[in-house]
């Protein structure tokens, strides 16, 4: 078996491969007073009695990367899975350009251009190649082979380890072909669940230059972190804790809040 590859090196230029994000408002530049292409309005969320979410509202414009800071059990896992429908809302709705998609399924969402990377990202017993095509199930055989070449070529990882199983690769190798099977599926919004977990700082940076790539292909990114590196990718951030939002906006004004600061940056 070969030695795990450096994932920098697969990160060519998924923007050039990406193709256009679809819909009315994908062209919208960011801040633009357009409809976002993602609205939670006044969501509380939990599990059987237990609420764990209060009153969060978060939006994301088209062509947008947000970030969801917050510490263990904050609830931003939570949060991303009220927006997929995978957990329902006891209150709040969920908008996707502007639709009601509040009782949609989540096959419909995902239909509608919302891509989920959960922290595992791939399924580890599954061949790259089979983890990809799983990113496409919903486009037709021919659409799904193109787009595979797509990937092949933006991610030479991808390629050289088609046959590998994805749990033999290094984990961010793994997170790379999770990046790489979200893409498949041509969503305009990729939802992704702590893309750090489990990482070296090195492989933190170099999942963080990859979506990077993703970003200037107008792909949106909405991302839950607890990793600071990611706010380098984004526009604006929202910070939970407790289950309650505490900040919402520029990242710079995140920066220059000082309790935050401390909170988040180590820094007085
Ligand atoms: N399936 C579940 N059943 C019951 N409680 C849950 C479930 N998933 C999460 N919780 C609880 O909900 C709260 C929020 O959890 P959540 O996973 O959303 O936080 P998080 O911010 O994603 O944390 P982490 O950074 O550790 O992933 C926590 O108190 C957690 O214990
Ligand atoms: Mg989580």
């Amino acid at each position: 078996m070969s030695e795990p590859a450096p994932i920098a090196s697969s990160a060519a230029s998924p923007a050039q491969a990406q193709a256009p994000a679809p819909g009315p408002g994908a062209a919208a530049a960011p801040g633009a007073d357009a409809t976002p292409l993602l609205e939670l309005r006044g969501i509380a969320a939990g599990y059987g009695s237990m609420q764990v979410l209060w009153d969060i509202d978060l939006s994301v414009a088209a062509g947008e990367c947000v970030v969801i800071l917050g510490a263990n059990g904050a609830g931003k896992s939570t949060l991303l899975r009220v927006a997929l429908g995978l957990v329902p809302a006891m209150q709040g709705s969920v908008w996707l350009r502007g639709e009601d998609v509040s009782q949609l399924r989540t096959d419909r969402r995902v239909a509608r251009g919302i891509g989920f990377m959960t922290e595992v990202g791939v399924f580890p017993e599954l061949s790259v190649r089979e983890n990809l095509l799983l990113g496409a199930y919903r486009l037709g055989a021919k659409q799904a082979r193109a787009n595979l070449e797509r990937t092949y070529a933006a991610f030479p990882l991808t390629a050289q380890f088609r046959s590998r199983p994805a749990g033999s690769l290094s984990g961010g190798q793994r997170k790379l072909v999770g990046v790489a099977k979200v893409l498949m599926g041509d969503p305009s919004l990729v939802v992704m669940d702590e893309p750090s977990s489990g990482l070296s700082p090195v492989a933190v940076h170099e999942v963080v230059e990859v979506l990077r790539g993703v970003e200037q292909s107008d792909v949106s990114l909405l991302i839950a972190e607890q990793n600071t590196a990611f706010l380098g990718l984004a526009q604006r951030a929202i910070v939970i804790e407790g289950g309650h939002r505490r900040f919402e906006g520029t990242v710079d004004a995140l920066r220059d809040d000082a309790a935050l600061k401390r909170a988040y940056f180590g820094i007085e």
